[in-house]
């Protein structure tokens, strides 16, 4: 430490008080390059506030470990509940406010993309990631060009300019390359202007007893606080202004992993506001007692999600009185915020929020510098929840779509009978969009010219998330539909309709185009 400066032993008074001094134990051994970074990400940490973080994250993993929640738990009632099968005569109506509100620049959406996509296994965001479609757009452009045939359909059905603002919190990890790519990409043709990035925060890697962990000798091993960060990014990084500023009244949140998801769908922003609910949460029936989804209930009468390690197995098993699961609200992280809910969350009521522990193997270097990666969990990260905002919500209410239709996440990467894979997204949306050409009013034959039974074989991914691919039979009709067409199945009909088609069909801006041949 002899040659360390005044800011330096300065700090390593900081850090001893805080007992971080470990941090600089290789001080002596940096160059000089490696101790200004180090200095300066030690600079910009509240060690106060991050022991408290730790402190209560810690006592609360605790308890919740020890508490069951099964006695205080209540399903959603049925009146605050929007189905798009149980109330199909609704959607219309719903659908056509959510229209309207579009139309009138009142929505805007939120984007979840700060995670670390770690099980998929990938060294760029997710959102980049090409699953294999016949275009092979990625997750970002096919998002993007939902969003831009929205703003088609609300413009044509209310003869008003509209424009729907994409707000996309990216981390100090993902940032960059997220930028660059979309301005690579020429914003897929959305205005730059109505795309915003944001940047959430970042927590450092903590040890059992709360010592932050080195991931080199230099670098302390730092990971997003959770996608329950956007409320303090919204608030530091000035995006509510922003969303004020252009006038933002419903605002709808969801992750960049679902490769099926109605960005900004009409029909969930316009059931929320025909209810007058300041939040909402869109669910997808939990069908199988087992499935690790959380779901949504009250608990002691506030609404919040239940992890399914924090029910027993009976409480998971039981059902209602018409044979459905009691608890089925299953949780995807797709919700819908008024702006003055969301304002209030920023400015009251997110200091109150607690961080989650997770359990992770932390990479770390050990005594003599050099890395070592535990094959057991050795520390922990701390996370908020997007979804821990429900219990303030004065009108809360949960929407219930379909599964096939709107949900199938990518979190891992492929293997053999997978579940969340590459090849469950890509056979999932495959299918919806064989569906939309059967109900479309179109047909497929096989290479003899037979027609293939309507009902596909291997639909999108089972409850369980998982295909299973027994032959090539069981290949999903390889059938893609540009989202700049399509945004729900409508507008086909003219392309479609009495025709057959062989297997793989694309349909975009351009027309039909077909090519007879397979192999997913
Ligand atoms: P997941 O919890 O599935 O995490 O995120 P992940 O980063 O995608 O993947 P793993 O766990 O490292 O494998 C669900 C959604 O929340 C976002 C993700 O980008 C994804 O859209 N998220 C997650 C954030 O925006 N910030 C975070 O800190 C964590």
């Amino acid at each position: 430490m002899d040659a360390m400066n005044k800011d330096a032993s300065k700090l390593l008074h900081r850090l001893a008080e805080a007992d971080q001094a470990h941090l600089l134990r290789f001080w002596d051994q940096l160059s000089s390059e490696e101790r200004a970074a180090l200095t300066l990400d030690l600079h910009g940490m509240d060690f106060q506030e991050l022991q408290g973080f730790f402190k209560k994250a810690m006592e609360v993993s605790h308890h919740s470990s020890q508490d069951r929640m099964d006695d205080r738990m209540e399903p959603v009632p049925r009146e605050v509940l929007g189905s798009v099968t149980r109330d199909q005569m609704s959607v219309k109506s719903w659908e056509q406010t959510g229209m309207r509100c579009i139309s009138e620049g009142k929505v805007a959406v939120v984007l979840l993309a700060g995670g670390q996509g770690s099980r998929l296994g990938v060294s760029y965001p997710k959102g980049m990631f090409d699953v294999g479609l016949p275009s092979h757009k990625t997750l970002f452009q096919i998002q993007a060009e939902r969003i831009i045939k929205l703003q088609q359909l609300a413009e044509e059905k209310h003869l008003n300019k509209c424009s729907i603002p994409w707000y996309i919190m990216t981390s100090g990890r993902t940032m960059e390359s997220t930028e660059e790519f979309f301005s690579r990409h020429k914003y897929f043709g959305l205005d730059k202007k109505d795309v915003i990035f944001f940047q959430q925060g970042m927590l450092p890697a903590m040890d059992y007893q709360g010592k932050m962990i080195l991931e080199n000798r230099s670098k302390v091993s730092m990971a997003p606080d959770g996608n329950g960060g956007l409320y303090r990014a919204l608030k530091n990084q000035g995006v509510l202004e922003h969303m004020q500023q252009m006038g933002v009244e419903y605002i709808h949140v969801y992750c960049v992993d679902n490769i099926l998801v109605k960005v900004a769908d009409p029909a969930f922003v316009g059931f929320c506001v025909q209810k007058d609910a300041d939040c909402g949460a869109k669910v997808v029936e939990k069908s199988n007692p087992t499935e690790a989804v959380g779901v949504v209930c009250k608990v002691d009468g506030k609404y919040q999600v239940v992890e399914y390690s924090e029910i027993t197995m009976e409480t998971a098993q039981k059902r209602s009185a018409d044979g459905r699961l009691m608890f089925n609200a299953g949780n995807i992280a797709n919700h819908f915020f008024t702006f003055s809910f969301l304002k209030d969350v920023v400015e009251k009521y997110e200091p109150s929020l607690q961080h989650h522990v997770a359990h992770k193997k932390i990479p770390f270097v050990d005594d003599k510098g050099q890395l070592v990666t535990p094959d057991k969990p050795n520390g922990i990260k701390m996370e908020k929840f997007v979804f821990d905002i429900f219990q303030f919500a004065k009108t809360f209410v949960v929407y219930e779509v379909l599964r096939e239709d709107e949900f199938s996440p990518l979190k891992n990467a492929d293997r053999q009978d997978g579940k969340d894979t590459p090849t469950t997204a890509r056979h999932a949306l495959l299918s919806l969009h064989h569906r939309w050409v059967l109900n479309a009013g179109g047909h497929f034959i096989d290479e003899n010219g037979t027609r293939v039974p309507a009902i596909p074989r291997v639909a999108a991914a089972g409850s369980d998330g998982r295909t299973n691919l027994k032959d090539r039979s069981d290949l999903p009709i390889k059938c893609e539909i540009s989202p700049l067409l399509s945004y729900a199945g409508e507008g086909i009909q003219a392309l479609v309709k009495d025709r057959e088609f062989q297997s793989m069909l694309i349909i975009d801006e351009r027309g039909v185009h077909e090519q007879v041949k397979n192999g997913l």
